[in-house]
């Protein structure tokens, strides 16, 4: 929002910093090698809400971020901000980018550009695994006014995908639910991370706010192609 306006009566910008100050007084920044983030960045989004976004991550964190655009996303004003939105490669494992948003649209919506970009970001890396990160969930979180957005078709995609890089695919990371979860799709593990801002109540046929408080995840990412979850709520 802009500075001061709050979103359902949360100061978005203050819940996104307690996240940052309680994930890096977990650990030192020094061991902390990406941060993803899930996407709807902004509610109002415009330019300059995007760059108070990026400075406020880099007050805690310079190294590599991932900004992915999600349904309360506008792709161009994100770039206008020069938020960074590629594939992210080590040694060991990438991070690759799915967009799988429409500009100020709930549904998801995977064109064909958005495959070829994908298919582009791994084809060129020698990365032993690779996590694909997107917005939209690819299982149902049995709540049906969040699920009727989410990607048709996972493991039909997730499949292509692995084919695509080399049976390179470990696991897959979304945002949008507000809340934890945890499934598969196929032989795949796939992560849904509570939100920096408000949780949305799991198994609520509508709309409805949990009680929880705001949240992060951390990965670990193996050596052996393994992904460790872990959940955090600040206080
Ligand atoms: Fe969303």
């Amino acid at each position: 929002m802009a500075p001061g306006q709050t979103l359902l009566e949360t100061d978005t910008e203050a819940t996104l910093v307690s996240v940052l100050e309680a994930a890096f007084a977990e650990i030192d920044t020094a061991r902390c090698d990406a941060i993803i983030a899930s996407g709807d960045l902004a509610h109002l989004a415009t330019e300059a809400v995007y760059r108070r976004f990026h400075s406020l991550i880099t007050q805690f964190f310079n190294g590599p971020l991932l900004c992915l655009p999600g349904n309360h996303d506008v792709l161009s004003a994100m770039q206008a901000a020069g938020l960074p939105m590629q594939s992210i490669v080590w040694p060991d494992w990438q991070l690759a980018a799915l967009d799988s948003h429409e500009d100020d649209k709930p549904k998801s919506l995977i064109t064909e550009i958005d495959r070829q970009a994908l298919s582009e970001a791994v084809a060129g890396t020698q990365s032993r695994h690779i996590l694909l990160a997107t917005h939209h969930p690819l299982v149902e979180v049995h709540c049906p006014w969040l699920d009727r957005d989410r990607i048709v078709g996972p493991l039909e995609l997730l499949n292509w995908l692995n084919q695509q890089s080399g049976e390179r695919l470990r696991g897959v990371v979304f945002g949008h639910t507000h809340q934890e979860v945890e499934a598969k799709v196929g032989c795949w593990p796939v992560f849904g991370v509570p939100s920096t801002c408000f949780q949305f109540q799991p198994q609520s046929s509508r709309f409805a706010l949990d009680d929880l408080a705001p949240g992060y995840q951390w990965l670990e990412l193996q050596h052996d192609g393994e992904i460790t979850r872990t959940v955090r709520r600040v206080n």
